[in-house]
């Protein structure tokens, strides 16, 4: 048999920003692995409303108390960064039924351009079936409660970020 690949996991996506349902797959993911490097991602294809230094210091600041996890950002292919990690798998959360065909074909076509590398698949827990990063974002950005959806230490920092922007936008009105 050949040796066990999978001591360190990556777990990418965009985290914009990190919300409960993530910091409860990296911490079921810490069961299964030695580490888990919480992979940010510069090219997800979506206009991130946190710079990538900010939500990597964000992420940072969460797991700031436990080893196991580590916290980067990459650009370009993920499979190309897994494989510059050393790490043998892909971590990813599957919340309902609609993930499923994105993540399948994210899954195949990162196998088709690197086949040592695995996609290991964790059910996101029912408490956070229908939370996502832009739903919260839509939320806040009216003013709505996000307690207890994302971790209390960056429920400021959502807030602050829509303030600013709105500060930014009446100093900056645009054309009418
Ligand atoms: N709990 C709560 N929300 C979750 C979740 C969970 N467990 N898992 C995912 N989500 C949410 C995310 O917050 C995100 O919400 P949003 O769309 O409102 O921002 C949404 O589900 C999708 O997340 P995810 O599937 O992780 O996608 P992503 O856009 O964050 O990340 C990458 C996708 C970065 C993994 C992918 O684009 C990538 O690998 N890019 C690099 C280039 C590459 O190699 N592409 C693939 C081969 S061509």
């Amino acid at each position: 048999m050949d040796k066990l690949c999978c001591v360190t996991a990556i777990y990418p996506g965009s985290f914009d920003p990190l919300t409960n349902g993530h910091v409860s797959i990296v911490r079921r993911g810490l069961k299964l692995f030695q580490t888990v490097v919480v992979a940010v991602a510069r090219d997800s294809g979506k206009t991130p409303l946190f710079t990538l230094d900010e939500r990597v210091a964000m992420i940072r600041e969460v797991f700031k108390g436990e080893p196991r996890v580590q916290v980067d950002s990459f650009t370009g292919l993920l499979v190309d960064y897994v494989a510059r990690r050393g790490a043998g798998a892909v971590l990813r959360g599957m919340r309902a039924v609609s993930d499923f065909e994105y993540e399948f074909q994210l899954a195949l076509m990162n196998r088709r351009l690197h086949r040592d590398i695995e996609t290991v698949f964790l059910m996101t827990d029912y408490k956070w079936m229908y939370i996502s990063s832009s739903i919260i974002k839509e939320a806040a950005r009216h003013g709505g409660n996000i307690q207890g959806l994302i971790p209390n230490a960056l429920v400021p920092e959502v807030y602050k970020k829509f303030a600013e922007l709105e500060r930014q936008r009446q100093e900056n009105p645009g054309p009418p």
